[in-house]
């Protein structure tokens, strides 16, 4: 199978000279880094921006930043019930989007934390990504639109090396925060996978990503001495967060990206990711498993 790829160093070399005034791209993250980025670059080539971050403020100061056209909405990804809220403001909007670019994530600190009874990390970059982005296929344009995932390498280099623990999500029985994350952004991968398949009569591309080892933003906030020493030498080669932003913007407004679906890019080329996001068995169990959670915490919120 032919490869795509495609040399664009910044997000803004991903998306210039094209002309996105008619788009609509919703961004979650957008409050910093690889998101905020995005949102700058792409709102620069004149896309209206549907802005998502923690707080509705986080999320207009976003598009106020950079004089972005746009709606800020609140969506706490840790919590299932503003996920919905989200859902229900945006298709209130009663527009059809042209992209969703899934920016948010964290790594959490040492310590285990857990949120609708998984840990927090697979509940925020994953869960609670699958409930906001399925919450909104409907608003999705046919022919034409995309869901942009933001993975990582951490999916290939970090992630228990039987894939998805279904049998400890919570993290109660081992937990370890790096292989949690991994753990988060192969499920994203997996999703990315399921959903293109189940997108593909729409013709609606759907496509995971590692940006990059990328420095200068608060993603490794929480790190701790020796490793935020580590990482400040590190950062002498990692990438800039325009440099990093590049693939997910390319992917969200370039049209040359149009038509490769179900893939995994890294420095705007499709890569070879995870063993298991080839994996169809998985990948129906992690949905099965994940409309689960999402309708056990929807269920619990009417019965309150
Ligand atoms: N930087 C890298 O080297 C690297 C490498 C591989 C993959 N990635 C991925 O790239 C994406 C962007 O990360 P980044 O490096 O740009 O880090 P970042 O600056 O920390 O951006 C992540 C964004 O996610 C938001 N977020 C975190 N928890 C949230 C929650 N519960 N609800 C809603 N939003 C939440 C953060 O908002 P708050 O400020 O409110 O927390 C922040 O705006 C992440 O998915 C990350 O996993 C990054």
């Amino acid at each position: 199978m032919n490869k795509p790829s495609f040399d664009f160093k910044t997000a803004e070399d991903a998306v210039r000279g094209i002309d996105l005034s008619s788009q609509n791209i919703l961004i979650t993250g957008c409050a910093s880094g690889l998101g905020r980025e995005t949102l700058r670059a792409l709102s620069r080539r004149g896309a209206s921006i549907i802005a998502l971050a923690r707080t509705r403020a986080a999320a207009q100061q976003a598009l106020d930043n950079v004089g972005a056209r746009g709606t800020a909405v609140a969506c706490d990804l840790a919590d299932l019930q503003s996920v919905a809220k989200a859902v229900e403001a945006v298709l209130a909007l009663g527009i059809k989007l042209d992209a969703i670019v899934a920016s948010a994530g964290m790594m959490a600190g040492r310590s285990l934390e857990k949120r609708n009874g998984v840990e927090l990390q697979f509940q925020v970059n994953y869960l609670g990504h699958f409930a906001l982005i399925n919450g909104l296929l409907d608003a999705l344009r046919d022919g034409g639109g995309r869901v942009v995932i933001v993975s990582s390498d951490a999916a290939l280099k970090q992630a228990p090396k039987e894939g998805i623990r279904f049998d400890d999500l919570s993290g109660d029985r081992s937990y370890k925060v790096f292989t949690f994350y991994g753990q988060s952004k192969l499920a994203l991968g997996i999703y990315a996978a399921e959903l293109s398949r189940r997108l593909a009569a729409r013709k609606i591309d759907v496509n995971s990503l590692h940006p990059g080892a990328v420095r200068g933003t608060a993603l490794n906030r929480s790190l701790t001495f020796p490793l935020n020493l580590v990482l400040k030498v590190a950062a002498l080669f990692m990438k800039s967060v325009e440099q990093g932003a590049a693939t997910q913007t390319f992917l969200a407004g370039n049209p040359g990206a149009r038509g490769t679906t179900g893939r995994y890019w890294v420095d705007c080329h499709v890569a070879t990711g995870s063993k298991y996001l080839d994996d169809r068995a998985m990948a129906q169990r992690l949905w099965d498993v994940s409309s689960r959670l999402v309708a056990q915490s929807s269920d619990e919120l009417t019965a309150r």
